[in-house]
């Protein structure tokens, strides 16, 4: 299958490791155009030279951008049409929020969730939204949780906005697809990650066990017998973004291994 990504630019936010990192480096295995952003300048320059070594391809750009900050995102899609001319794919992604209920959290705690998680995609994709517009289409890839789907214990905020991030999806999925800008959500289910680590350390003390006695129980209640692996999960969003996909919009894909029952 011929995914027509050579030369096409890319913006992955969030990208410096985990699954932006991942999805980073499958657009650039495909011959993208890839522009890192994340907070620290320092990680995402070794990052990117790593992709360009690993790949073979050197069209690796960063810039460091904090996703809750309005004007950061703006100067990532100015940098990105200055340098690169266009922007083909938008990839949305964040840090997670911070794990607890109902009562642990303040007014701060709400918003900077709302900020992190769901305000910074709204601003990303208006900002990109004109270029493909005027481009002729484009694709948007917005990863969430499988949460959208199955609520997780003790995730609270994240539960919440990342509800949002699928309502959002499928409402702009009616409103750009006349534009032939096509938008998706991706929810990753187990994916193994340092963010997977720290929820698992989180429980780990919760029930007094080893971090590798939840992974093994964790393990076990996923119908596939395993976590995920971060390219497992990128090669999903690559085809989802990618010139195969002219059908696929509005939909939410979860990317779990067959945890979720929800139909
Ligand atoms: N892994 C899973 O199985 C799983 C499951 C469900 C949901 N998720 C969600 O999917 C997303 C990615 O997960 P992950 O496992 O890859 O997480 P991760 O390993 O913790 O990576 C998080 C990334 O977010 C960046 N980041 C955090 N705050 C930022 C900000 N304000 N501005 C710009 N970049 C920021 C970090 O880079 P810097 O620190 O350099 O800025 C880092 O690159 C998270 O929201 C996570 O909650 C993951």
């Amino acid at each position: 299958m011929n995914l027509h990504l050579n030369e096409k630019v890319v913006i992955v936010l969030a990208a410096s490791k985990g699954l932006g990192r991942a999805v980073a480096e499958k657009f650039a295995e495909e011959g993208a155009q890839v522009v890192l952003a994340s907070r620290r300048s320092d990680e995402l320059k070794t990052v990117a030279d790593d992709i360009a070594k690993r790949t073979g391809n050197p069209n690796l750009y960063t810039k460091p951008c904090d996703i809750t900050k309005g004007e950061d995102i703006k100067q990532l899609v100015a940098y990105t049409v200055d340098t690169l001319g266009k922007v083909d794919v938008l990839v949305n992604n964040s840090g997670g929020p911070p794990a607890g209920g109902i009562e642990q959290f303040t007014d701060e705690d709400w918003q900077r969730a709302y900020e992190l998680n769901l305000l910074s995609y709204v601003r990303a994709i208006r900002e990109v939204v004109p270029h493909m517009r005027a481009q002729g289409g484009g694709h948007i890839a917005n990863i969430a949780s499988s949460s959208i789907k199955q609520t997780l214990d003790s995730l609270l905020l994240s539960n919440t906005f990342r509800a949002g991030v699928a309502g959002l999806s499928k409402s702009l999925s009616q409103e750009l697809a006349k534009d032939k800008i096509l938008i998706n959500t991706i929810g990753p289910g187990r994916i193994a990650t340092d963010r997977l680590i720290e929820l698992d350390d989180i429980k780990a003390e919760r029930l007094q066990q080893s971090r590798e006695e939840v992974r093994m129980k964790e393990e076990q209640s996923i119908p596939l017998g395993r976590y995920g692996t971060p390219e497992e999960f990128a090669n999903q969003i690559v085809f989802l973004c990618s010139g195969a996909n002219t059908y696929v919009t509005g939909q939410s894909l979860i990317v779990d291994g067959g945890l979720v029952k929800a139909l």
